[in-house]
């Protein structure tokens, strides 16, 4: 049996090219809806840039660039990323973390290789299924919501 690669020491900013763009000044913004479960931090985050009543609905020319990046980096999972003019690339979290989400997801940061039905997924942050339902597994796709999953007694973050 083949055993699977190392993934790289270093992310490149094409690893987190993955969604839509929208572009500004100094940074484009990737939005894939298959990850968003609705969190809204980013909602939270930069009222102005992310905007459901808007088109389209992520103007990052509504913010500095460096303040639009600090808030996709909120975004648990993995639906928005960004690609800086510099071309620096975000940085994982070390030591990759695993955060159960009560009633939801398991939500996973740091330096990721993501096996997927498809191909081989990098990322920095993650929400993986763990309710069995999703329809983009291993992704939370936020059926767990739709099903009223229930993760337990015990998780209290
Ligand atoms: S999952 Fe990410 S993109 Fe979706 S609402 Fe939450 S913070 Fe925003
Ligand atoms: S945990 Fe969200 S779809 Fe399964």
């Amino acid at each position: 049996m083949t055993q699977p690669s190392l993934p790289p020491e270093e992310l490149t900013p094409s690893d987190l090219a993955q969604g839509k763009a929208y572009t500004a000044p100094g940074i484009t913004v990737y939005y894939n809806v298959r990850r968003c479960v609705h969190v809204a931090n980013c909602i939270r985050g930069l009222p102005q840039v992310f905007d459901t009543a808007q088109r389209p609905w992520i103007q990052p020319w509504q913010a500095p660039a460096e303040r639009v990046a600090a808030v996709v980096r909120t975004c648990p999972t993995g639906a928005l990323h960004y690609a800086l003019e510099t071309g620096e690339a975000e940085t994982p979290a070390v030591p990759t973390t695993v955060h159960p989400i009560p009633d939801g997801p398991l939500a996973v940061s740091g330096n990721l290789s993501i096996q997927t039905p498809g191909s081989e997924v990098r990322d920095v942050r993650a929400a993986l299924c763990r309710c069995g339902a999703s329809g983009n597994k291993p992704f939370c796709d936020g059926t767990h919501r739709k099903i009223g999953w229930k993760s337990g007694a015990g998780e209290t973050t």
